[in-house]
């Protein structure tokens, strides 16, 4: 069953409270695949937090289960379902979870695509059971996701159409949104990371493909590209602790960023005031990946 319990984090801590309404997202439902992760999890506890519903699915059912109650305290009466033992490399995994998400939640509004893998490898040392591995949990996952939510998604564009028809808009005004979880790397390359440079570029794609598809159809379709945040596992993983403080100021904002600014992101991309951004690339990184000059 959900998950809802008490004593929530101090909400300045991860969103940016004086932009973003409470309860804009009430009534709306997310499914995160990866929403266990810290990035993926501070984007859902951010929409908790203002209102939503969320399902996050993830391998580790410990850690799935453990990441769900604690994104439930952001807000008080909040439902959070976290589903662990689901491998987005499995259409048929995902989608019994998708269908065990809309029966207990009723719906989904909101879709993140953060499942990813990772780890640094030189091409050399690369086998092709690696590079596969990479591809299907970005790639497939993302698309096996995008595949699952759809007529959930198609539904909640309807809902929200004829509730809103009497303003006389002929469009989308409240779409249901698709959000990927990429990555800058592929701009301009990066040494050891042949696959997930590989991956995140077909991500960007399958990302662009939805937006022209499916945006006729009421839903919108965008990629959150994260620089280096600071608190995470893939940061502590691809540099060493000695070298963070010299690489920070590499980075024209002179730090790495936190969860909060790609959640911050987050939340204007799937609330009201990104209704119309349909097919782009919103990078959080400070600017680092312009950097990245080779000189
Ligand atoms: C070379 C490696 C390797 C390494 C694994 N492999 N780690 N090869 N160097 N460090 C190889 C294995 O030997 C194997 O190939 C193949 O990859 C599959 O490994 P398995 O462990 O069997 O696969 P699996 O259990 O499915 O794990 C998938 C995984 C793993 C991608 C390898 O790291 C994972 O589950 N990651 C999920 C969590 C994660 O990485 N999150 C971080 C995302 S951060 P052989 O040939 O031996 O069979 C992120 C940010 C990117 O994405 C941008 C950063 C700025």
């Amino acid at each position: 069953s959900p998950s809802s319990s008490s004593s929530p984090p101090d909400p300045s801590t991860y969103l940016s409270p004086s932009t973003f309404v409470s309860g804009q997202f009430l009534n709306k439902v997310v499914f995160c695949t990866g929403g266990a992760g810290t990035i993926c999890s501070g984007q859902v506890r951010a929409l908790v937090h203002l209102g939503a519903n969320a399902c996050i699915v993830g391998r580790n059912v410990e850690k799935t289960e453990k990441a769900a109650q604690e994104i439930a305290t952001a807000r008080p009466g909040a439902k959070v379902l976290g589903i662990g033992g689901v491998d987005v490399r499995s259409m048929q995994s995902l989608a019994d979870a998708v269908e065990r998400c809309v029966g207990v939640l009723g719906g989904i509004d909101i879709a993140i695509a953060g499942a990813a893998g990772n780890f640094l490898a030189p091409m050399t040392g690369l086998s092709a059971n690696a590079f596969r591995s990479v591809i299907e949990i970005d790639v497939l996952g993302s698309y096996h996701m995008v595949k699952a939510v759809l007529p959930y998604l198609e539904a909640s564009a309807k809902r929200h159409s004829s509730s809103s028809s009497s303003s006389g808009s002929k469009g989308w005004s409240e779409p249901a949104r698709l959000i990927f979880v990429s990555a800058t790397l592929h701009y301009t390359g990066v040494p050891l990371q042949t696959h997930v440079m590989a991956a995140k570029a077909a991500v960007d794609s399958l990302s662009n493909a939805c937006a022209l598809e499916l945006g006729p159809r009421g839903i919108t379709s965008n990629v959150i590209a994260p620089g280096g945040i600071a608190e995470t596992e893939g940061l502590a993983r691809l540099a060493r602790e000695e070298d963070l403080a010299a690489a920070a100021k590499g980075i024209p904002m002179g730090r790495f960023g936190h969860v909060r600014d790609v959640a911050d992101a987050t939340v204007w991309l799937c609330g009201k005031a990104g209704a119309y951004i349909n097919g782009t690339t919103v990078v959080v990184d400070g600017g680092a990946w312009r950097s990245r000059s080779g000189n």
